[in-house]
């Protein structure tokens, strides 16, 4: 595809759409807008817009279709996957003016929120009225719910209550053409014609622009407990998770932590709550949530009795409010602590989850085959696995060239022979595709790029992503 590039005539166009005031194109903002947090890639838009209204997204659209400009569509832009990188240039819609939780209707347990509202944000909103959101990324503290909805974003809570697509029940979409349009219905049941509410789910930007979001929400539960179990093997640590559910259990969160990802969150956020001992090499970090306190207290019991049949050391119980928040602040802090640690590269690798030890086992094959240091954690009760790929001792050339690519696809085909894909929330965007033919038959990638063409004919919307 040939895009063309912004002329001053289309610039004073797009003025007159949003004001003179919400376009930017000095180099500061071109840079500020021009990266994720995926690695370290750098791509700068042509300009920044900041529109206010699906009306105004529309009419910029329409611009950008008949003269050929690429638009890519952005949310806070801590995506892992690269998905909001221009990497064409042209224009980022950057959606951070739609910051209004617009309802919430209380008898109904839904809410209307507005692509840019922060996660956090919003489940605070709801949690003041007993209400629950429970799809909560690592960054659910800077996170936009439109990127959530973009890559269908996950988080720790999921494994009992589903990620991102398991909330939405219907959007508000500019389409690539600049109509608007509604997905689907604000109802719990839905079997009217095709599901285009979760077709935009995880779409990533690149079949429209959504900017209006209507979720469901549930009863806030009233308690949870938090324990911590370190696992002198990592391979007993990952066949310890699906026995809790065979046993009857649903955890709240089931998140394992290899010991070096621990052991540098630790350092990272200057904290000791944890005895790391030299013969641990993972830990489980398991939350039970309810509404009756005695329940959960016998069923955290029987876990732990469940976990003392593996070669573990002391379990360590979160007693207080404050401890349960410093353990999930090691947890939630990993990937920043292994970015600032070391040059990686982070796989966000899934299996059916009894699977879970012939995937970690698998991984530790080939990182021994490639000479490449390999860090485990993440949301292991979903079989999701955060892989962070540590650069080390490679040269450069292996890094950034087929050597790393080889060792990558490896990893993607292991996932597939185990009934997994390539990723469990943090999507494809740019840096994931080239290797999507490892999940997908030529007919069904096809398939999905027939779909993109129906919404985009000119592909103009966050082209070069999911496809290439
Ligand atoms: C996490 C992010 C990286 O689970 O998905 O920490
Ligand atoms: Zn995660």
């Amino acid at each position: 595809m040939i895009y063309n590039k912004i002329t001053p005539l289309i610039i004073e166009k797009l003025k007159q759409i949003v004001g003179e005031s919400y376009i930017f194109f000095d180099s500061e903002s071109l840079a500020a807008y021009g990266h994720d947090e995926t690695e370290k890639l750098l791509f700068l838009p042509e300009i920044v817009i900041k529109p206010r209204t699906a009306k105004e997204i529309g009419a910029i659209l329409i611009i950008a279709n008949y003269e050929l400009i690429p638009v890519t569509p952005r949310g806070a832009g801590t995506g892992l996957s690269g998905g909001a990188l221009p990497i064409y240039g042209g224009i980022i819609i950057s959606m951070e003016r739609f910051n209004q939780i617009l309802e919430i209707d209380e008898l109904n347990l839904q809410a209307t929120v507005e692509p840019g509202v922060i996660n956090e944000v919003f489940q605070n909103a709801v949690i003041e009225l007993g209400l629950f959101y429970p799809p909560d990324p690592a960054s659910k503290g800077s996170c936009f719910i439109g990127g959530n909805v973009a890559e269908s974003a996950g988080g720790p809570k999921c494994v009992k209550y589903g990620t991102t697509k398991d909330y939405i029940l219907n959007l508000e979409v500019v389409l690539p053409t600049g109509e608007i349009i509604l997905t689907g219905a604000n109802t719990l049941k839905n079997a009217t014609g095709y599901n285009l509410t979760q077709l935009m789910v995880g779409s990533e930007g690149t079949l429209g622009i959504v900017t209006k979001i209507f979720v469901k929400l549930l009863p806030y539960p009233k308690h949870n407990l938090l324990i911590l179990v370190p696992f002198r093997s990592l391979d007993e640590a990952c066949s310890a998770v699906s026995q809790v559910f065979r046993e009857g259990f649903i955890p709240s969160a089931m998140e394992l932590m290899e010991r070096d990802a621990l052991d540098w969150v630790m350092r990272y956020v200057e904290s000791s709550i944890v005895k790391l001992e030299n013969d641990i090499q993972a830990h489980l970090l398991i939350e039970l949530d309810g509404n009756n306190m005695e329940v959960l207290l016998n069923e955290i019991e029987a876990i732990a009795t469940l976990m003392g049949k593996y070669n573990i050391a002391d379990i360590l119980f979160a007693e207080s409010d404050a401890q349960k928040k410093e353990l999930w602040k090691l947890r939630r802090n990993i990937n920043e602590a292994v970015t600032s640690n070391a040059i990686s590269k982070e796989q966000d690798t899934v299996v059916p989850r009894a699977e879970l030890p012939k995937l970690v086992k698998g991984i530790k094959k080939i990182g021994e085959n490639y000479n490449i240091k390999t860090v485990c954690y993440g949301h292991a009760g979903d079989g999701n696995l955060h892989i962070r790929i540590i650069k080390g001792d490679l040269s450069d050339e292996q890094w950034n060239g087929q050597y790393i690519k080889k060792a990558i696809a490896e990893i993607f085909l292991l996932c597939k022979q185990l009934n997994g894909t390539i990723s469990g929330e943090h999507g494809i965007g740019l840096i994931q595709q080239e290797y999507m033919g490892i999940v997908f038959s030529e007919k069904a990638l096809n398939l999905q790029k027939g779909i993109k063409k129906a919404f985009d004919p000119n592909s103009i919307l966050n082209p070069g992503k999911m496809f290439g």
